[in-house]
């Protein structure tokens, strides 16, 4: 069997997919609480991980990429609309344009802030993408909130408009990208 995406996603772009939906929802959760926290030693640990997990997210979205660019893509479900498989097409692009964006952006006012380098999770210095320079360190930080929303909202219309396949249209579209399933015939 092939784990190439024929007619449905291989098991390789499915891992990829849900490995990196949940290292977002953990980023994601961590980054909207870390500032809210006691400025105890933890506090530092806090932002490690949440910079060392939206890394590991950047390295899985290159190697993600680079998998879709092999593997390809089912063609859409049977009687999608033109206009429709276009919009999905133009979502999914730019969400893989965002999990580029989002760690890039953190890195990069990580990296203008002049903070001390950090450890990838403990383990590895990472090196600063910039010198310190505070308008870039602005601009990256604004870029990484508002990038974040953006997100968010495309996240909520996509993850949508899978459950409305699955639950009003009653096609493949979301089981394809879940283990198990086998196309027909
Ligand atoms: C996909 C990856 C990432 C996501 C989804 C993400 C998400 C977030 C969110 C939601 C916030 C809170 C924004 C706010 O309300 O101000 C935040 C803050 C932050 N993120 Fe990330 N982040 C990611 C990766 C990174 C990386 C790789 C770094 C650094 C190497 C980083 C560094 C930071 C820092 C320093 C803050 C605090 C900003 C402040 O205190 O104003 N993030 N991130
Ligand atoms: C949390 C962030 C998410 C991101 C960043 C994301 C990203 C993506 C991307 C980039 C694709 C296109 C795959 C490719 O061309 O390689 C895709 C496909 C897909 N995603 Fe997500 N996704 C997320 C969450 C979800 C959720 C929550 C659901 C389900 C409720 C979902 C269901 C699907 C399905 C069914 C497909 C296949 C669509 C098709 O066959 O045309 N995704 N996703």
């Amino acid at each position: 069997m092939t784990l190439k995406n024929i007619t449905r996603w291989g098991a390789v772009s499915q891992a990829f997919h849900w490995t990196i939906v949940v290292l977002l929802l953990v980023v994601a959760v961590v980054g909207l609480t870390m500032g809210e926290l006691p400025r105890t030693p933890k506090y530092f640990w806090v932002y490690t991980a949440h910079k060392s997990v939206g890394l590991t997210i950047l390295a899985l979205a290159l190697l993600r990429l680079g998998w879709r660019l092999y593997a390809g893509a089912p063609p859409p479900v049977a009687g999608t609309p033109r206009l429709q498989a276009m919009i999905a097409s133009v979502t999914h692009w730019a969400l893989y344009a965002l999990i580029f964006a989002m760690p890039l952006s953190g890195w990069l006012y990580d990296s203008a802030s002049g903070l001390r380098p950090f450890r990838w999770f403990g383990l590895a210095e990472v090196p600063k993408l910039s010198p310190p320079n505070e308008g870039l360190a602005d601009l990256a930080n604004d870029a990484h909130e508002t990038m974040f929303w953006v997100l968010v909202l495309l996240v909520a219309a996509h993850a949508g408009a899978a459950l409305y396949h699955h639950i009003f249209q009653r096609d493949d579209t979301l089981r394809r990208m879940l283990p198990g399933w086998r196309a027909r015939g």
